[in-house]
């Protein structure tokens, strides 16, 4: 079987992304059976390597892949010996000599996935690098979005928030676009990358939330991400124009979703009254993003596109 690299949505072709949904969607079904095991990955090593933080994407590849019935092997930068001061290179080229087959790497430096890929020789998904992209998110939010709204085609998806440290923002934006919706966004200037309009032509950006309420089908919030480099702004002044409120969230589009990729700080960019309307679809994500990576970890492990039940 090939070694493959997933750093980005470009890394699937657009029939792999179809069948991935197909598999996802036939995978679902098994999470809510008594028995949640099939043994499809049976004799499979998948290791977790996480050099961030992270609840849901570690979970849900852990569990993903023990319902798989792959064996899984979890460390973090912080409990390895890099704290010894082993090298990044020299931890992957040991790593290399288990039996694993797949790695699922975190990291906040940005392309280190694909230097991952070349110290490890075996198959890499990017599970978040730095601020550049996040694959299996924008999966997991475009079949949300897919599964809610029966199609993607001609809908505009709009990211609202710190576009700026997004990587979520920028592998759903490509991914989005490749499945025919419109994406738009709407953030502060402080939020809004420099040369945002020669790296996004193709996205608009709304002037104010209001605007962008009232035109997307579907709402992705950001958080603000003050783990990073943050610049100098009113954190009253951001809740006031650009956090969602039961208010805000009457002027929205007939039919309209909104999800989070997650973490959410509660109160902040989504208040209460928003994370319980029906129309928010954040926990769904959650629950989503285990059948998309059942699916991606079996058709990487087995070089699969054909639907297994
Ligand atoms: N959405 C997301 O990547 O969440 P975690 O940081 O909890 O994995």
């Amino acid at each position: 079987m090939v070694s493959r690299c997933l750093q980005d949505v470009d890394d699937l072709e657009p029939e792999e992304i179809q069948a991935l949904f197909a598999q996802a969607k036939a995978f679902k079904e098994i999470l809510n059976r008594p028995i949640r095991k099939v043994p499809t990955l049976r004799g499979k090593g998948v290791l977790l390597f996480f050099a961030e933080p992270s609840t849901r994407t570690r979970a849900s590849f852990e569990t993903a892949a023990k319902i798989l019935s792959a064996d899984v092997t979890s460390i973090t930068s912080s409990t390895s010996s890099l704290l010894k001061g082993e090298s990044l290179a020299d931890t992957f080229l040991t790593l290399s000599r288990l039996p694993f087959d797949l790695v699922v790497v975190r990291h906040p430096f940005e392309g280190m996935p694909g230097l991952v890929f070349k110290w490890f020789g075996k198959t890499v998904i990017n599970g978040g690098d730095g601020c550049h992209a996040h694959p299996t998110q924008a999966l997991l939010d475009a079949f949300t979005a897919q599964e809610k709204l029966g199609s993607l085609n001609g809908i505009t998806v709009t990211y609202v928030g710190d576009l700026s440290h997004s990587r979520v923002f920028r592998s759903g934006t490509r991914l989005f676009q490749k499945l025919g919706a419109r994406v738009a966004a709407c953030a502060p200037p402080y939020f809004v990358p420099l040369g945002f309009q020669e790296a996004f032509p193709d996205v608009g950006l709304f002037r104010d939330v209001h605007e962008a309420l009232r035109k997307s089908d579907t709402l992705i919030v950001l958080r603000v991400q003050k783990e990073r480099e943050a610049p100098f702004y009113s954190e009253r002044e951001y809740e006031r124009l650009y956090g969602i409120d039961g208010e805000k969230l009457t002027r929205a589009k007939k039919g309209m979703v909104v999800m989070h990729p997650g973490p959410v700080v509660r109160g902040y960019e989504l208040k209460r009254e928003v994370l319980e309307n029906e129309k928010t679809l954040i926990l769904d994500q959650v629950e989503n993003g285990v059948a998309v990576r059942m699916a991606l970890l079996y058709m990487f492990l087995t070089g699969e596109n054909r639907l297994e039940q």
